[in-house]
């Protein structure tokens, strides 16, 4: 008896779809920056498939040898796919911040991580030490003829989308001020109706403290801020995403706690004295695009910050958000459970299974008696949700993202999973062994297509090969092996967000 449940526990663990052997390999450093045309590729690059696909991530996780703490901690390195009459080009560069250049000069950590990199030296080195590296590692958008490099807590980095060459810090015609915070994740609203129906950029800006300021900014196509507004709400706030509708902004404020005594006393990264408090409720803050002055013109009600309680929980990332009726529907990945970082860890020894899964869950907030209530759409282990670039605070139908390959479980994103929102349909593909996935993008194969009418794109760390691959799937049928499967002649670390454009920048 006692050999048989050893024989079964030995089974369950080679049953899994990965070993963390080969997923550890996707959180090497790559110091090396490229440029070539893509020629071992397997399949064909569609001819239509014209643009370009920018990826932000931790290019390195040590410093010399000097481990990080955190890939969040890692130093941005852009990734740059350019597709052109069925040639593809690769180039990566990393985004040269102030603190990049210091410390691959001084060859050693200089700087503390938000997420519990620490000078070398113990906590003599870092106490008081309350400076912070701008990492410029989370996302890069394409907007106003910038290329920006995002990272949460600081203002963004302009780069050169020809070359990647870092052309300093972005301040929006000063309209941002030194150190201002611009977040990682912008939202496209493809139709604005106070721009007269032009697309436009909204973003916000998180300012924590007993009370925390959410400030919301939304940029013209010509990348001026034309609209920016303050609104102070109640708690510490620690928010990454939000989510757009036509007329409002809305906030999941996780229930977490922020004691700042260690960070101050140089014995844990401010990130690491974030702590989950699953007793508390998860607070949804709605706050209007418009004016209140601007809907008593309109002759409607005036509209202020509305804020829900619901269910414990922790959200990263959002889906989607679109109005109906007196509703706000909104789609995100939500966990059970934050996990606290913590000084001793090490993510590369991540126990996947002691970690509850990130999950689809819809929300439909009301905003006539600010009652929540919810549903859960996939429980198969999740991250990182696109949508239709036109499909932005609107109502839709399909949903994209990286997910497990098993069912159910936590582990690693190793496979794009497909949902249709309306019968329910969920189409898989993985790459499972060997293949680790991050975050997919739906690029649409023309203006006036079905929803689903277009690729996905995603990039593929093949540990077998340590190299990465970038995948375009059929977004009509993602259970189909990809149309094409590009080989790189390296691996990009696991990347966090990214943005394809219709432009083509090549510099060879
Ligand atoms: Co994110």
């Amino acid at each position: 008896m006692q050999n048989f449940q050893l024989y079964k526990e030995t089974s369950t663990t080679t049953d899994k779809s990965y070993n963390r052997k080969d997923w550890q390999g996707g959180y090497q450093s790559v110091t090396e920056e490229f440029d070539y045309w893509i020629d071992d590729i397997e399949g064909e690059i569609p001819p239509e498939l014209n643009g370009t696909l920018f990826r932000n991530g931790p290019g390195l996780l040590d410093i010399n040898g000097h481990k990080i703490h955190h890939p969040f901690d890692g130093d941005g390195m852009i990734s740059r796919i350019s597709f052109i009459n069925g040639r593809a080009h690769f180039r990566n560069r990393f985004v040269r911040t102030e603190a990049y250049v210091e410390e691959q000069k001084a060859k050693k950590i200089l700087y503390r991580g938000v997420f519990g990199t620490q000078k070398p030296g113990g906590w003599l080195a870092n106490i008081f030490d309350f400076k912070l590296k701008n990492i410029a590692n989370t996302n890069v958008i394409y907007w106003g003829g910038k290329l920006l490099a995002l990272w949460e807590a600081a203002e963004p980095h302009q780069l050169d989308a020809r070359t990647l060459e870092t052309l300093g810090k972005e301040y929006f015609d000063g309209v941002l001020s030194g150190g201002e915070a611009f977040a990682a994740h912008p939202r496209f609203d493809p139709s604005c109706e106070q721009d007269n129906g032009a697309p436009c950029l909204v973003n916000f800006s998180i300012k924590p403290g007993l009370s925390t300021t959410i400030t919301i900014f939304e940029l013209d196509t010509t990348g001026k801020i034309v609209r920016k507004s303050a609104n102070s709400v109640p708690g510490f706030a620690f928010i990454h995403d939000f989510a757009i509708t036509p007329n409002y902004c809305i906030f999941f404020q996780n229930p977490v706690s922020f004691n700042p005594i260690p960070f101050a006393l140089g014995m844990r990264g401010a990130g690491e004295c974030i702590k989950f408090q699953p007793n508390q409720p998860t607070k949804v803050i709605v706050i209007p695009r418009q004016s209140p002055q601007k809907f008593i013109e309109e002759g409607g009600n005036p509209k202020g910050v509305k804020i829900m309680e619901m269910q414990s929980g922790f959200v990263f990332h959002h889906a989607n958000a679109f109005e109906k009726d007196n509703e706000i529907v909104i789609d995100s990945i939500c966990y059970e459970d934050l996990p606290q970082v913590e000084p001793e860890s090490d993510f590369r020894e991540t126990d996947f299974d002691a970690i509850k899964p990130g999950q689809l869950w819809r929300f439909h907030l009301n905003l006539e008696d600010s009652t929540v209530s919810s549903q859960l759409i996939e429980s198969r282990c999740c991250e990182f949700p696109c949508v239709h670039p036109q499909k932005v605070g609107r109502n839709y139908r399909y949903l994209y993202m990286g997910a497990a390959d098993a069912a159910s479980g936590n582990a690693p994103l190793q496979a794009f999973e497909k949902v249709d929102l309306e019968t329910g349909t969920k189409q898989v593909w993985s790459a499972a062994p060997h293949g680790f996935a991050s975050e997919p993008i739906f690029v649409p194969r023309s203006r006036h297509g079905d929803e689903d009418d277009g690729w996905v794109l995603g990039l593929i760390y093949d540990s077998t090969h340590h190299r990465s691959d970038v995948v375009i799937l059929d977004a009509k049928d993602l259970n189909q092996a990809p149309i094409a499967k590009l080989h790189l002649k390296h691996h990009i670390p696991y990347g966090l967000h990214g943005n394809f454009v219709r432009e083509v920048f090549i510099d060879s």
